[in-house]
């Protein structure tokens, strides 16, 4: 295990389990629609796309950037987009896909950048949900696992642009980011 991991939250075995859960409620609730899949970088790529591969639909995909952490580990409320997607979204139905909701401000803010563009619907499917920490309030259609105010890295997610690459879900040394 990486030394400054406390304890691993969520191990591979698991994350294949709620890919899949939420793969086939995606398949199901999207069958014949003709949609687009948005992930928000950098974070979501490996949950992107092990869903995408998992999933039997077949969808359109973009990507978007964003920011609003700097290399902190609290949100500062402040949502820029640093890159947008590169197709035409309105008239489309919209499933952005997300590593994990925290204050809310992210999604919040994507919803409704979306909606402005014509979407005709956006929904949200998010590998982690932290509840206790919601400053605004999103509805999120899709959640694979609600967990504790702690902050988590691995597949897909980072401090500070590391440990993206842990093919496991854990949750940081405190030590590390004080
Ligand atoms: P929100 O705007 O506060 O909901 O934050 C959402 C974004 O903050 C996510 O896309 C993540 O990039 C980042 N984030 C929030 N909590 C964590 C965490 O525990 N680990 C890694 N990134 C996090
Ligand atoms: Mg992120």
């Amino acid at each position: 295990m990486n030394k400054d991991i406390e304890k691993v939250l969520v191990d591979e075995q698991e994350l294949d389990s709620i890919v899949k859960s939420l793969a086939e409620k995606i398949d199901a609730d999207y069958e014949g629609k003709n949609w687009l899949m948005v992930g928000v970088l950098k974070g979501s790529v490996l949950f992107m796309a092990d869903l995408m591969k998992t999933m039997k639909n077949d969808f359109k995909i973009d990507f978007v950037v964003v920011s609003s952490y700097a290399d902190g580990t609290q949100s500062t409320g402040r949502v820029n987009i640093l890159k947008d997607v590169s197709q035409p979204v309105d008239g489309m139905d919209i499933l952005i896909v997300e590593d994990i909701i925290d204050s809310g401000n992210t999604l919040s803010f994507l919803v409704k950048y979306f909606l402005a563009k014509g979407a005709v619907s956006v929904k949200i499917v998010t590998l982690f949900d932290k509840p206790d920490r919601r400053q605004v309030e999103v509805p999120v259609e899709y959640v694979g696992k609600v967990i504790p105010d702690a902050f988590i890295v691995g597949y897909g997610l980072d401090y500070a642009e590391e440990y993206r690459t842990l093919p496991y879900v854990g949750i940081l040394k405190p030590e590390v980011y004080s």
